[in-house]
C-alpha cells in the first residue's frame, strides 16, 4: 500500500470485535481490538491457538466483516460499525491490500 500522505497509518482499527455462532456456541474471537500500523512497521502478530489471529487478519484483508468496530486502510475508511463502506470487495482488495 502506498502512503495516502494523509498522516494517518495505513492500517487503522477501532474497537474491531468479531464473534461466531450465538447463544451457547458464541465464541468470541476479537474483542475490541484497535491497533494502528503506520508506514515502513512490520508488525509481528503472536498469541496461543485460538487467540484470533487469523481472524483478525481476515478482517484486516477485507475478507471478514467484523461484528462491530471500525477500520481504514491508507487513509480510506473501509469499515464504520461493522458494516463495510464500499460494496466491491474484490475491488477494495485489490486497491488496498493483499494477503
Ligand atoms: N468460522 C468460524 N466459526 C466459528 N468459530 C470460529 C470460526 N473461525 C474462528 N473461530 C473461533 O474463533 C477463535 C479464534 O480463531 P482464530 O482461527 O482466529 O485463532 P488463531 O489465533 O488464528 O489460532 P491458530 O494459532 O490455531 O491459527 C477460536 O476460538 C476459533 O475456534
Ligand atoms: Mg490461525
Amino acid at each position: 500500500m502506498t502512503d495516502a500522505s494523509s498522516g494517518r497509518p495505513l492500517v487503522e482499527l477501532q474497537g474491531i470485535s468479531k464473534h461466531f455462532g450465538e447463544g451457547e456456541t458464541r465464541v468470541d474471537a476479537l474483542r475490541d481490538v484497535s491497533l494502528d500500523i503506520y508506514p515502513g512497521e512490520v508488525v509481528a502478530l503472536l498469541g496461543p491457538s485460538g487467540s484470533g489471529k487469523t481472524t483478525l487478519l481476515n478482517v484486516i484483508g477485507c475478507i471478514l466483516v467484523p461484528s462491530s468496530g471500525s477500520m481504514a486502510l491508507d487513509g480510506e475508511d473501509v469499515i464504520r460499525d461493522g458494516v463495510w463502506l464500499r460494496s466491491n470487495l474484490r475491488r477494495l482488495r485489490l486497491d488496498k491490500i493483499g494477503c
